[in-house]
C-alpha cells in the first residue's frame, strides 16, 4: 500500500463517457453495447460485437456480409511487417514484442489518408484485421514454418485458426475461440484502453493508439496473467493437489494469477462465461482435462485468499478461465496474450473513435514530493 491515497491508480476516477461497456463491480454485471456479457458472447460472431461497438446497434443479415468482406480484405500485411515479425521470431523475442513491432509498421505500403469519419474508421479496421495475420505469421515463424496467408471467406475467428495451423479449424475450436474474443472485447477503461485514448486525444492516429495499447496490455497485471495462471492449473492437475500449490505460492508472497480485478467485487462475469464455455468444451473435445482441476482450484484459491485477505474479496477474474478455454482450443499459452490484443483490439479503435468525436487532451497532474530549492553544483564540487 502506498501513501498516496485512493486516486493514485485513478481508481474510481471518471475521465471519460463512453457507450461501448458498463462495468457493475459491485453486482458482477457487464453490458457491451447494451447487452448482458452471458447474452452476446456465446451467441455473436466477432464481426457482430464489433460493428454493434462501432455503430451501436447489431447489423441485419446484409450490413454484416459487407462489415464482414470490409474487415477481410484488410487483412494481408506488408512484407515488411513480416520480416519484422520473423526476425523477432528468430530472436525468441515474447509474442506480444512482436505484435508491437509489427503493428507500428504496419502502415507502411499503406496511404492512409487523411483522418476524416470514414478514413478513421477504415485505420480502426485495419488495426483489427491486421492482428491476428501478425500473430499468427510470429507463430508461424517460431515453429520455423512459413506463414498461411489469409483467407477472405472465412471469419475473424475462423481464419485467425487457420492461419496458425495451416488448417481450417472444427466449429467446435470457432465457437470456443469466437465466445472469447466477444467476452473480452470491451472493459471500460482498462489500462490498455486508456492508453489507446490517451494517445488519441493528442490527435495522433490509430495505429499509434493501438500499438501503445498493445505495450500496456503486456504486463501481467493487465493480460499477461492467463500464462502462469495454466502454469499453476498444470502444476496442480499434475501433482493431483491444488492446495499445495496454492499455499506455495502465497507462502512465497506471489499474487495469485487469475484472481482479484480491480472494479469487481463480486465474481468477474466474464470468468462465468468462459467458465460455461470450457466446460461444454471440454466435454466434447476429447482433450487432457484440466477443468476440473481448474474449478478445484478455483474453490481452493478462493478460500485462502479470504482467510489470509478478509478485508477483500478476491474471486476469480477473466484470465483464469480463459486460460483453461484457450488451452483446451489448443492454443498455446505464448499466445494468450496476443489473442487477448486482438479481441481487445475492437474495444481499442471503438473507443479511440469515441475519443476523436468528443476530444479533450487527456493531461491529469501528479502531486510533487521531490527536493525544492536545490542551487546547481559543478561536477568538480560535488562529493
Ligand atoms: N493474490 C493475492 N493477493 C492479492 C491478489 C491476488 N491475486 N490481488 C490482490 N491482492 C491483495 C494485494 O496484495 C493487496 O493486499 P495488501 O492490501 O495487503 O497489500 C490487496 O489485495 C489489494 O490489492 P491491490 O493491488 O490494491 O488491488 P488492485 O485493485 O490494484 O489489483 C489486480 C487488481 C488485478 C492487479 C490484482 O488483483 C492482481 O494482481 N491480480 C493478479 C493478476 C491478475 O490476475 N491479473 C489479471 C487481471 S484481469
Amino acid at each position: 500500500m502506498n501513501d498516496a491515497g485512493p486516486s493514485f491508480g485513478l481508481e474510481d476516477v471518471t475521465v471519460a463517457q463512453t457507450r461501448l461497456s458498463s462495468i457493475d463491480g459491485e453486482e458482477g454485471a457487464l453490458l457491451i453495447g447494451g447487452y448482458p456479457v452471458e447474452d452476446i458472447a456465446p451467441n455473436a460472431t466477432y464481426e457482430e460485437e464489433l460493428y454493434l461497438l462501432l455503430h451501436d446497434s447489431l447489423p441485419n443479415a446484409e450490413e454484416l456480409r459487407d462489415f464482414r468482406a470490409d474487415l477481410a480484405r484488410r487483412r494481408s500485411i506488408p512484407d515488411e511487417v513480416a520480416s519484422v515479425v520473423r526476425r523477432a521470431a528468430r530472436e525468441g523475442r515474447p509474442a506480444m514484442d512482436a505484435l508491437r513491432m509489427g503493428l507500428a509498421a504496419v502502415t507502411l505500403s499503406t496511404d492512409l489518408g487523411d483522418p476524416s469519419a470514414a478514413e478513421a474508421e477504415d485505420e480502426a479496421l485495419r488495426v483489427v484485421a491486421a492482428m491476428p495475420t501478425i500473430v499468427a505469421a510470429y507463430w508461424r515463424f517460431r515453429q520455423g514454418a512459413d506463414p498461411v496467408s489469409p483467407r477472405t471467406e472465412l471469419g475473424h475467428a475462423a481464419n485467425y485458426l487457420y492461419m496458425l495451423r495451416g488448417e481450417e479449424p472444427s466449429q467446435s475450436d470457432v465457437r470456443g475461440l469466437e465466445t472469447y474474443l466477444n467476452t473480452v472485447v470491451d472493459h471500460g477503461l482498462n489500462a490498455s484502453t486508456f492508453a489507446a485514448r490517451t494517445v488519441v486525444s493528442t490527435e495522433a492516429d490509430l495505429v499509434s493508439a493501438a500499438t501503445a495499447a498493445v505495450g500496456a496490455l503486456k504486463g501481467p497485471l493487465h493480460g499477461g496473467a492467463p500464462g502462469p495462471v495454466l502454469n499453476m492449473i498444470q502444476e496442480a492437475h499434475d501433482r493431483g493437489n491444488c492446495e499445495e500449490v496454492v499455499r506455495a505460492r502465497l507462502d512465497a508472497g506471489e499474487r495469485l494469477m487469475g484472481f482479484g480485478h480491480r472494479v469487481y467485487r463480486a465474481r468477474d462475469p466474464r470468468a462465468d462465461v468462459l467458465s460455461a464455455a470450457a466446460e461444454q468444451f471440454y466435454a466434447g473435445a476429447g482433450r487432457e482435462n484440466v477443468f476440473e482441476t481448474a474449478r478445484e482450484l478455483e474453490a481452493v484459491g478462493s478460500r485462502l485468499l479470504a482467510e489470509r485477505k478478509p478485508d477483500r474479496r478476491l474471486e476469480t477474474n477473466v484470465e483464469f478461465y480463459t486460460a483453461v478455454l484457450l488451452h483446451g482450443i489448443g492454443l498455446p499459452a505464448e499466445l494468450f496474450s496476443p489473442t487477448f490484443a486482438v479481441s481487445r483490439a475492437g474495444g481499442w479503435v471503438a473507443h479511440a473513435l469515441e475519443q476523436k468525436r468528443n476530444n479533450r487532451l487527456v493531461r491529469p497532474v501528479a502531486r510533487y514530493d521531490g527536493a525544492e530549492g536545490r542551487t546547481w553544483t559543478p561536477i568538480g564540487e560535488r562529493d
